[in-house]
């Protein structure tokens, strides 16, 4: 045991060795396009020397400085237009923030750092990073082409912008009824806009819709290398179904014609039984008036009338 230990001690030593100088030679940050990037230097400052002895710096592609501070004031004379008060120096972490991050912020950096002593200016740290630069896609949205209800299938267009890296699939995806899914990809346009640098992109295709199916959700779906996003769902009941549907609704029409048709019978029937009534009571009324004595004819009316009235009634009802 104490044998194989010993031979497996260098080993490991020189793994972590090769681990610790790659995590040395590159650290890696990342940020939202149009927010704030954090460019790391990690002075350690072993020696606790002051700003004032120092000259910092921060440079993109070996070529371009962003701030240089020096002995402790900020120098603008090498800093390059595009980064001209887009960045702020936090003292406390010795890291460089860099605002409104561009997708051309993409790519490595430097952080420099000399002790300006009496001889001469001497470098004591450097540290690399490599800026990476994302832009979420919005949702696919999905829209149909044309208002023609095909019985086998629509055109659709799906589309979905201002990404950042090129998403790298886009397709429709149909749910059916019974949980199978198919996958449909179509023409995909891809267009990256000249002053941001962020991509479009949109599929179109004809979406057929599998036989014997009454009801199909469709989604869209862009994969780019991190995530997958999905459109809202698209509801779509195939026009054979809509055909059987209005055959039923067919049915309830003439069902509910029907119903109104003996109804109004019912009504126009029994409206003209009330004027009978009406008509009766007018009479009875004159009656009255004429021959006050009376009484027993208008009685006789009252009995009369509520069983003429169930009479019709029930000839109609049937
Ligand atoms: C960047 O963010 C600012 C607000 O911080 C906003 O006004 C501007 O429109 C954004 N630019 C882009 C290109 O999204
Ligand atoms: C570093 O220097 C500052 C003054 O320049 C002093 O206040 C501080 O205590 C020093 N820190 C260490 C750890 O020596
Ligand atoms: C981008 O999407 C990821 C995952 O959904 C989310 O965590 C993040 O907050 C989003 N960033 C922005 C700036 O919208
Ligand atoms: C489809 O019809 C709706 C209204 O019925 C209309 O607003 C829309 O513009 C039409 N779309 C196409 C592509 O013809
Ligand atoms: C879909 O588009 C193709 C080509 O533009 C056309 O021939 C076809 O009739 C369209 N189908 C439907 C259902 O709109
Ligand atoms: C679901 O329905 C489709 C279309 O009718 C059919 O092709 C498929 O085999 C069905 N799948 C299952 C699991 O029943
Ligand atoms: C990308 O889409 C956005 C929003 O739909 C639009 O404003 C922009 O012009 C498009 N850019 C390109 C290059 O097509
Ligand atoms: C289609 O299916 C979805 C989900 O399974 C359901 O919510 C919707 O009501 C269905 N539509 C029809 C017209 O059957």
């Amino acid at each position: 045991m104490g044998t194989g230990d010993s031979i497996m001690e260098p080993g490991i030593i020189l793994i972590l060795m090769a681990l610790l100088q790659s995590g040395a030679a590159l650290l890696k940050s990342e940020v939202y396009f149009n927010e704030t990037a954090a460019l790391p230097c990690q002075f350690p400052n072993s020696q606790n020397l002051s700003l004032n002895e120092l000259v910092i710096f921060w440079q993109y592609r070996e070529k371009l400085v962003l701030y240089e501070l020096y002995l402790g004031r900020e120098n603008l004379h090498n800093v390059a237009a595009e980064y001209m008060h887009r960045t702020s120096f936090d003292q406390s972490s010795w890291t460089l923030r860099l605002h409104r991050a561009q997708i051309k912020d993409k790519g490595p950096y430097q952080c420099i750092i000399h002790h300006k002593k009496p001889t001469g200016l001497v470098s004591i740290h450097q540290k690399d990073s490599e800026l990476s630069v994302f832009a979420n896609f919005t949702e696919p949205e999905i829209v149909q082409m044309s208002n023609v209800t095909g019985n086998s299938g629509i055109n659709l267009t799906c589309s979905s912008g201002q990404g950042y890296p090129k998403a790298t699939k886009m397709y429709f995806l149909l749910k059916l009824e019974n949980s199978t899914e198919l996958e449909y990809d179509g023409i995909m346009q891809i267009s990256q806009d000249n002053d941001t640098g962020l991509y479009n992109i949109s599929i179109s295709s004809y979406v057929p819709f599998p036989d014997a199916i009454s009801n199909v959700t469709i989604f869209c779906v862009l994969k780019t290398q991190s995530m997958k996003l999905s459109s809202k769902p698209f509801y779509k009941v195939p026009s054979h179904h809509l055909l059987a549907t209005h055959q039923y609704s067919w049915i309830i029409a003439v069902v509910l014609l029907f119903t109104i048709f003996t109804c109004g019978m019912g009504c126009f029937l029994w409206k003209k039984t009330k004027k009978q009534q009406a008509v009766v009571s007018n009479k009875s009324e004159a009656t009255r008036i004429q021959k006050e004595k009376n009484e027993e004819t208008e009685e006789r009316m009252k009995i009369h009338l509520p069983e003429r009235n169930d009479k019709v009634q029930c000839g109609v009802q049937p």
